[in-house]
C-alpha cells in the first residue's frame, strides 16, 4: 500500500461518497473507508474512473494510506457514531494530524471533541457542509471550525472542492475556533427552516386567498425567482409545485401527507437562542409549525373549531394580492436573516469566536440550501459596516422593508380575516414592530413582577432599582 492519499473519507453513505468523489474529481488522491467494506469497493467500482482512490478495509490500512499530517474526514451520523469513529481512529493518529467531522454535529459536542483531541495533539475540525447530496458532489458550502493551523493545511483543498459564488469566490471560510463552524451550520439550518416556512405560507395564501392552482403558483414562484427572491429554495419550490403525481394525475403536493419532519438542527437553533437570550421568533415559529403539523390526533380533534372559510378573490384582485405576498415574503425573509445573524453574533461573543458575518454571508451565496442572490446584499451590508448592530439597521434593507410594509400588513390582515395560518409572517412583523416601538409593555411586565414578587424595577428618570410597597401604602423605596 502506498502512503500517498492527501485526504481520506470514512463513512461512505451518500454524503461521504459524494464528498470523496468531489475530492478525487479535483485531482486529490482519496483514501476511502467504510465500516462495511462492500461499500468501499462499490464506490471504486462505480466511480474509480473519476480520479485516484485508495481503498482501505481496516482503520489501520486507512490511516497508513494518508500522507502526513493526515487529513481524515469522517462522514457518519452525528452523536454516538461520531464519538465511536473518533475513538477508533484517534489512537492510530500522530500529533499534527487532523480529524474533520463533516456531519451535522451539535457545536457543543464539537467543542468537547476538539478539546479532548487537542490534548492528544490532534486537530479536530468540526465542519458544517451544506448542499445535500448534489452539493457534496459538485460543490458545497463549507463551514469549518478548528485551529488556524488546521485551516492552513486544509483550507486550499476545501476551497477547491467548494461551490463558487457568482463572483468566483469559494464558498468556504475559516469560521472560527472549535465549534464555530458547526454553530454557523446550525444557524444556517434554522434559517433554512424559516425560509421554508415562509415559502409555505406564501404558497398557502396564493392557494386559499388568491385561489390559484399549484401549477399556477409554480409559475409565480418561477417569476419571483428572477427577482430579488432569486434562490435555490424558491427554484425548487416551483419544481415541486409543478410536479404531477403519476399514479393519480393530481398535483404532487396534494398527495403528500402534510406532516413535516425534522432531524433537529432547526430545533437546536431555537434551543441555543433561548440560552443566549436571542429572539429568533421567526425560526421558532418554523420549528413549531413543523411540530404542529405532526400532531395528527390533535389536528383531527380540532377540525370542527369555528372560523372563516377562505373565499378566493377574483382574477384581478388575486394578481394584485400575489404581488403583495411577494412583498410580505421578502420582508419576512429579511427578518429571519436578521434574527439568524443576531444569533451568530451572540454565539461568537459567548464563545469568543470572532466570527465575521460578512464572510458567513459570502460563503452562503453558493452551494448551500439557503443560497440566494439576497446573500450578496447581506455580505455587502456587513462588509460596509462590520459592526452593523442588525441587518435592519442597514439603510438599503430598511428602505426595502419600509416599501414592503403596507403590503406585508395587508397580507397578514387578509390571512387573519380568512383564517389562513401565517405564524412566520406574523412573527416577523411583530419582531419588526417591537424593535421600532418607542415603548414596549415590558414596563408593565416589570410592574407585575414587582407586585407579586418584589422583583424591583428601574425608572426612566433616575438611576437605581426600586420597589413599590404594593401591599402597604404604595410608596416607593430604593431596592
Ligand atoms: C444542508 C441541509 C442538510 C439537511 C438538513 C435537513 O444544509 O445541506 O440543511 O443539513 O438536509 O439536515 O434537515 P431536516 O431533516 O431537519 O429538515
Amino acid at each position: 500500500m502506498s502512503t500517498t492519499a492527501q485526504i481520506g473519507v470514512t463513512g461512505l453513505a451518500v454524503m461521504g461518497r459524494n464528498l470523496a468523489r468531489n475530492f478525487a474529481r479535483n485531482g486529490y488522491t482519496v483514501a476511502v473507508h467504510n465500516r462495511t467494506a462492500s461499500r468501499t469497493h462499490a464506490l471504486v467500482e462505480e466511480f474509480g474512473g473519476e480520479g485516484d482512490f485508495v481503498t482501505a478495509e481496516t482503520a489501520k490500512e486507512f490511516v497508513a494510506a494518508l500522507e502526513r499530517p493526515r487529513r481524515l474526514v469522517i462522514m457518519v451520523k452525528a452523536g454516538g457514531p461520531t464519538d465511536a469513529v473518533i475513538e477508533e481512529f484517534a489512537p492510530l493518529l500522530e500529533p499534527g494530524d487532523m480529524i474533520i467531522d463533516g456531519g451535522n454535529a451539535h457545536f457543543a459536542d464539537t467543542r468537547r471533541r476538539e478539546r479532548e483531541l487537542r490534548e492528544r495533539g490532534i486537530h479536530f475540525v468540526g465542519t458544517g457542509i451544506s448542499g445535500g447530496e448534489e452539493g457534496a458532489l459538485n460543490g458545497p458550502s463549507i463551514m469549518p471550525g478548528g485551529s488556524t493551523e488546521s485551516y492552513d493545511s486544509l483550507g486550499p483543498m476545501l476551497e477547491k472542492i467548494s461551490a463558487k459564488a457568482s463572483d468566483g469566490a469559494p464558498c468556504v471560510t475559516h469560521v472560527g475556533p472549535d465549534g464555530a463552524g458547526h454553530f454557523v451550520k446550525m444557524v444556517h439550518n434554522g434559517i433554512e427552516y424559516a425560509d421554508m416556512q415562509l415559502i409555505g405560507e406564501a404558497y398557502q395564501l396564493l392557494r386559499d386567498v388568491a385561489g390559484y392552482s399549484p401549477a399556477r403558483i409554480a409559475e409565480i414562484f418561477r417569476t419571483w425567482n428572477t427577482g430579488r427572491l432569486d434562490s435555490y429554495l424558491i427554484e425548487i419550490t416551483a419544481e415541486v409545485l409543478a410536479h404531477v403525481d403519476a399514479a393519480t394525475g393530481k398535483p404532487f403536493v396534494d398527495v403528500v401527507q402534510d406532516r413535516a419532519e425534522q432531524k433537529g438542527t432547526g430545533r437546536w437553533t431555537v434551543q441555543i437562542a433561548l440560552d443566549l437570550g436571542v429572539p429568533v421568533s421567526g425560526i421558532a415559529e418554523a420549528v413549531f409549525a413543523r411540530s404542529l403539523s405532526g400532531h395528527m390526533a390533535l389536528r383531527e380533534a380540532s377540525r370542527g373549531l369555528a372560523g372563516p372559510q377562505a373565499a378566493p378573490l377574483g382574477e384581478a384582485e388575486a394578481a394584485a394580492f400575489a404581488d403583495r405576498v411577494e412583498q410580505a415574503l421578502y420582508a419576512s425573509k429579511i427578518v429571519s436573516y436578521t434574527q439568524g445573524f443576531h444569533e451568530i453574533a451572540a454565539g461568537g461573543e459567548e464563545y469568543g469566536w470572532d466570527i465575521d458575518p460578512g464572510a458567513v454571508a459570502s460563503i452562503w451565496r453558493g452551494g448551500c440550501i439557503i443560497r440566494a442572490a439576497f446573500l450578496d446584499r447581506i455580505r455587502a451590508a456587513y462588509d460596509a459596516r462590520p459592526e452593523l448592530p442588525s441587518l435592519l439597521a442597514d439603510e438599503a434593507f430598511a428602505r426595502e422593508i419600509a416599501a414592503a410594509q403596507d403590503d406585508w400588513r395587508e397580507v397578514l390582515a387578509a390571512a387573519v380575516r380568512q383564517g389562513v395560518p401565517t405564524p412566520g409572517f406574523a412573527a416577523a412583523l411583530a419582531y419588526y414592530d417591537a424593535l421600532r416601538a418607542e415603548r414596549l409593555p415590558a414596563a408593565l411586565t416589570q410592574g407585575q413582577r414587582d407586585y407579586f414578587g418584589a422583583h424591583t424595577y428601574r425608572r426612566t428618570d433616575r438611576e437605581g432599582s426600586y420597589h413599590t410597597l404594593w401591599g402597604g401604602d404604595r410608596s416607593e423605596v430604593p431596592a
